[in-house]
């Protein structure tokens, strides 16, 4: 195969042709469906000028079998079809197109376009999977009016969905019937969707501000009819939010949600038919833990908060995805802030953000907001386009106020409604509104790499004055050696060390208040408080207010008082974290040197007085008690020591529980309380401050913990409780508990897919040395299939990514079952392969000898014919 080429962003031009209105018929069947498209086509202004523009449709495993212009057959000669579409070299300026292609979803498992899963059809169009159902201009600039007529056997697929309102329906010959839908809202074609199967549905409504009704559907198979409580719930306080916080109401009378089994991604916002992975929609409380019920919160908030953040105002072309990803995401974190705890679920993403994206940022595959060439856009849903995405816009509101972000989005909603905009439009309607300059932020678009900020303080006692100095670098990224400074917006306090209370901040005679932002623009920049009454010690970047690593050399005692004083709730929590790395540190060192490990005491001070304050919002006290993960240590490590960081960390959660075991019983003890299940923020985080003390009990394993985890697991109130007791069993020594465990919670849920990949991902992070061979056995289990993305991610994925000292084991074995997975997709799902790879791929992190053993299997994944998305990724590994 020849080596697929990139496409450019500045080669961006407008289509010669663009469609206005489509209408389709789908005649379903598992191996041959018939698709009959006509599309309404006409010249695009822009493009009037040029002459003799032929017509260029894109199309993938389609087999024409009609094609006519303006009812006018076309003779064999008057167009080309090959691998990537179609060709009319003479069309008139304005027409209308008829095509009939026939595909085969049953053969369809990359899951793009219309394929199968258990039987029922459905279709995942973004980026590119369009182009997989029809011939046809598939970018989404071109906007048309749908118009979808669903046909299918009335036995097998009674249910029949596509985008808008159904507007008519009936019975065919031969035992099929059919079902016609209108989406009045023009739309890309990567919003087009469609669903066929022996479905039910749970059903609600919505009354909007303006007083409309709007009927909400979730679809599932019959099975699932109990799980749909929490994201039904979810929804409607999504479309209040957005009505409440953004003034944006839904526009169709008809809402409808489909939860799918086999699914590449969270889920997709389809115009009027949001599709789900089942494991983003359904939940219940025996079978989905706080975390799941939490995260169908977040994604069916997401995807309903696209209906204007993308498919009322969508991208002009996919460089841009960050203008709908990065801004959706913003508002699903703050919808989810707002009806929970605000800072748990920012220490939460933020956590995440700089384990994963600071890595995504500091490997072969970095890339800025907007990246500017890509093979395969597939690769680009990244952290990076989502999360840091939106991080940016982030620091916007933060550098606007509410007032006048809100403003702002009021402004790009009503300017850019049914168009297809840039991320230029976005942050151009921001600076109108505030009257900032924004050229210096656009460059958050423009380069990649995670900025490191070098903060130093010092305190002048005779003039009472505080200087802040700042200095800013990025380090160089793939395609980007040099980079330049950014406006990096960083909130802050001066906490007086006496007072421990937040000093009045004045900059340059300018009272800023005790709690200010302040804006690094320069590579260098000093900020000289004045009337600083007393010592203060810095509490910067409060909030996590720019996705930077800030560098301040603070002291042991300076942590554990701004683990206690600091009014950030955020900051307290960063605190605790950064005392805990440094205790972290000395103990890697010992490691490495040999010598003996000490626990340092001031870390165990810090826990005691934590665990002994009553603290108000339980879920943020056990966020504080959670150390560093592996995976975050190992970032701030130059060469990663895969074993010195899983012994130090193990080190310090034995020592604090050995030393804090009575406070953690008490913990647990308080924590207990029987009442009914509700996913509510209060009882989410008892349960969570609960079982992190069991973690730390469990850590030393003595006999009073393992009664309680076994208690817990047989108590089987709800999954949250029952995983975390059967993950503890599970990764200690006492495996005559955990097998009996194991074995039971397989034979009860062996009909349910969803709960058995969490016994897959609770078996495959076991850190014993056996592993590996579990990892085997499994992918032989009956439930597991290497054709289902979610098994495949809760299986190999969290053995690769959770599982550290396993899969880099030294003989390789880890690394090399990972290539043979990778290899075996690449030809059954690129999309799902690609993504797979990627531990992999951050081989230049490790020693030497770790080197080797990856580039190896990489190489050998190299020699084989690779998809654009794996050959993408491998060549950016590899360079
Ligand atoms: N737009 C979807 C979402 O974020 C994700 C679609 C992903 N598609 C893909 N081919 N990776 O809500
Ligand atoms: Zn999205």
């Amino acid at each position: 195969m020849s080596a697929p080429k990139p496409t450019h962003l500045s080669d961006y031009r407008p289509p010669a042709y663009r469609a206005t209105h489509t209408e389709l018929t789908f005649d379903l069947d598992s191996h041959a469906t018939r698709v009959k498209a006509r599309l309404h086509l006409e010249r695009h202004p822009e493009r009037a000028q040029e002459d003799d523009l032929p017509l260029e449709l894109k199309g993938a495993k389609l087999e024409l079998s009609s094609i006519a212009i303006d009812g006018q057959a076309l003779e064999p000669g008057e167009y080309q079809v090959d691998d990537k579409g179609l060709t009319v070299p003479k069309v008139p300026t304005r027409f209308h197109l008829d095509t009939e292609v026939v595909i085969n979803p049953q053969a369809n498992t990359a899951l793009e376009g219309l394929y199968q899963s258990n039987g029922m059809f459905c279709t995942q169009c973004e980026a590119q999977g369009f182009r997989r159902i029809t011939f046809y201009p598939d970018r989404p600039d071109v906007m048309a009016t749908f118009s979808t007529t669903v046909v299918g056997d009335k036995a097998s697929l009674p249910i029949l969905l596509s985008n808008g309102n159904p507007v008519e329906r009936g019975e065919l010959p031969g035992g099929k019937h059919f079902v016609t839908w209108e989406d009045p809202f023009s739309k890309p074609s990567y919003l087009f969707a469609l669903v066929a199967g022996d479905l039910e549905k749970v059903e609600d409504h919505f009354t909007t501000a303006s007083g409309r009704d709007v009927t909400l559907q979730i679809w599932v198979e019959k099975q699932n009819l109990g799980k749909t409580d929490h994201a039904m719930a979810s929804l409607k306080r999504a479309m209040r939010w957005d009505e409440e916080t953004y003034g944006r109401e839904y526009d169709l009378d008809l809402f409808m949600i489909v939860a799918v089994d086999d699914f590449n991604m969270g889920a997709m916002e389809n115009k009027g038919l949001n599709i789900f992975n089942s494991a983003a929609v359904l939940t219940h409380p025996q079978t989905a833990t706080d975390a799941t019920f939490q995260r169908v919160e977040g994604v069916v908030a997401h995807e309903y908060f696209h209906n204007w953040s993308g498919n009322r105002v969508t991208c002009r072309d996919w460089f841009q995805l960050s203008l709908k990803e990065g801004f959706t995401v913003f508002r699903d974190q703050s919808f989810s802030a707002d009806v929970n705890s605000a800072p748990v679920k920012r220490i939460e993403d933020v956590s995440f953000f700089r384990t994963a994206q600071f890595a995504e940022d500091a490997g072969p595959t970095a890339h800025p907001v907007r990246p500017d060439h890509y093979i395969e856009i597939g690769n680009f849903y990244t952290l990076t386009i989502y999360e840091k995405g939106a991080e940016v816009v982030r620091m916007l509101r933060h550098l606007l106020g509410w007032e006048a972000f809100r403003q702002g989005s009021d402004l790009y909603f009503s300017r850019f409604d049914g168009q297809a905009v840039t991320i230029e439009d976005f942050v151009g309607c921001m600076a109108e509104v505030s009257g900032l300059d924004l050229g210096q932020f656009m460059r958050w678009y423009s380069q990649a790499g995670t900025p490191e900020v070098d903060a130093h303080g010092e305190y002048d006692y005779a003039n009472a004055t505080y200087r802040l100095t700042l200095r800013q670098r990025t380090p160089a990224t793939p395609g980007q050696p040099h980079k330049l400074p950014l406006h990096i917006p960083i909130r802050m306090g001066l906490v007086g060390t006496k007072s421990g209370e937040d000093l009045t901040l004045t900059l340059e005679g300018e009272t800023l208040g005790r709690d200010a932002v302040i804006h690094l623009r320069e590579e260098e920049q000093s900020f000289l408080f004045t009337e600083v009454a007393e010592a203060p010690t810095p509490s910067l970047l409060r909030g996590f207010s720019a996705p930077v690593k800030l560098y301040y050399p603070y002291e042991r005692n300076e942590l554990a008082f701004l683990l206690a004083e600091d009014s950030d709730g955020f900051n307290r929590w960063d605190a605790g974290q950064r005392l805990a790395m440094l205790a972290i540190d000395d103990l890697i060192a010992a490691h490495r040197n040999g010598v003996e490990k000490v626990m340092d005491v001031r870390l165990v001070d810090a826990f005691r007085s934590l665990l002994t304050t009553s603290m108000k919002d339980k879920a943020v006290l056990a966020q504080m008690l959670v150390l560093p993960s592996e995976a975050y240590i190992a970032e701030q490590q130059p060469v990663v020591d895969v074993d010195a960081i899983h012994a130090a960390r193990t080190f310090v959660k034995q020592s604090l529980a050995l030393a804090l075991r009575d406070e953690f019983l008490a913990i647990y003890e308080a924590n207990t309380s029987d009442a009914p299940y509700a996913p509510e923020p209060e009882q989410i985080g008892e349960r969570s401050l609960k079982n992190v003390a069991l973690g730390y009990l469990m850590a030393i394993e003595d006999e009073k913990a393992v009664e309680l985890a076994e208690r817990q697991f047989e108590a089987k109130h709800n999954m949250t409780d029952v995983r975390a007791a059967l993950t503890l069993l599970t990764h200690s020594s006492r495996q005559d508990l955990a097998d009996p465990a194991l074995k039971a919670f397989a034979q009860k849920w062996a009909s349910d897919p969803l709960v058995m990949d969490q016994w897959f991902t609770i078996q495959v992070t076991r850190p014993q040395p056996d592993v590996l061979d579990r990892v085997k056995f499994l992918m032989e289990h009956p439930a597991f299939s290497l054709k289902n993305p979610n098994r495949v991610r809760a299986l190999i994925g969290a053995f690769a990514g959770q599982n550290r000292v396993n899969f880099h084991r030294l003989d390789g074995e880890g690394y090399k079952l990972l290539a043979d997975v990778v290899i075996e997709l690449n030809r059954l799902n690129p999309e799902i392969a690609a993504r797979l790879v990627i531990p992999l791929t951050r081989w230049k992190r490790f020693d030497d000898t770790r080197q080797g053993l990856m580039k190896a299997e990489l190489e050998r994944i190299r020699q084989e014919d690779l998809s654009p998305n794996l050959y993408e990724i491998i060549e950016k590994a590899l360079n």
